[in-house]
């Protein structure tokens, strides 16, 4: 399937969750902001746990899993519903396992050599990481000129914020852009949920501008 299918909005929020049980009022704060997809990253041992509960609680919420260092994680990640993987570099073992239980995966990449490494592995949707640190929207559409014939679906993330977001969302090939700042560790951790679905409500109306 495509990722455009499983990420159709043009805002994925990075989650970096610590407790699983905010894991259900957190996505259904997404829901009332407008937005039903995000990633948990397994940047914390919450994260299997946070996906299966968001999978059995709201199946309308698309879920990826983020940050998947290990195949070890990659298969819990599968394990617990993740409809789609994605991780900051491109390991060949991660991609196999991914293209074996036939689920969606998006290695990170930031330059043309990755870019066409990933390709031959036959991924064709990539994230770019770390967005602004690699030279933001400019590098992106410069490094993707070559690559048009591939049909790469993109979703930049790192150092995206409301006010550089739409510099990405220009780009064809950009079918999302992933960031921390709609709902940070701290906003989770003080369960700020209106306040998340107000950043979510401001984001999607920035991004439909
Ligand atoms: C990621 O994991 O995709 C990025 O670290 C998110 O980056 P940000 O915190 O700068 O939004």
């Amino acid at each position: 399937m495509s990722l455009r299918a499983l990420i159709p909005q043009p805002i994925l929020p990075v989650i970096v969750i610590d407790d699983a049980r905010q894991a259900v009022p957190l996505a259904e704060a997404f829901l009332a902001g407008g937005l039903r997809q995000l990633e948990v990253t397994f940047r914390t041992a919450a994260a299997a746990d946070a996906i299966r509960a968001i999978r059995t609680a709201l199946p309308e919420m698309l879920i990826g899993a983020g940050t998947l260092l290990t195949p070890d994680q990659a298969r819990a990640a599968i394990d617990a519903g993740a409809q789609y993987g994605l991780a900051p570099g491109l390991d060949e073992a991660i991609v196999k396992l991914f293209a074996n239980a036939g689920v969606p995966y998006m290695p990170g990449v930031m330059t043309p050599t990755e870019i066409g490494r990933a390709a031959q592995l036959g991924c064709r949707s990539l994230k770019f990481f770390p967005a602004e640190n690699a030279g933001g929207a400019p590098a992106l559409k410069s490094m993707l000129a070559p690559f048009k014939a591939y049909n790469l679906e993109i979703c930049p993330t790192g150092g995206i914020s409301l006010q550089n977001m739409r510099t990405y969302l220009s780009i064809p090939e950009v079918i999302t852009v992933g960031g921390s700042w709609l709902a940070t560790q701290k906003m989770i951790a003080a369960s700020d949920w209106a306040l998340i679905t107000r950043t979510t409500q401001e984001a999607l109306a920035a991004a439909a501008a």
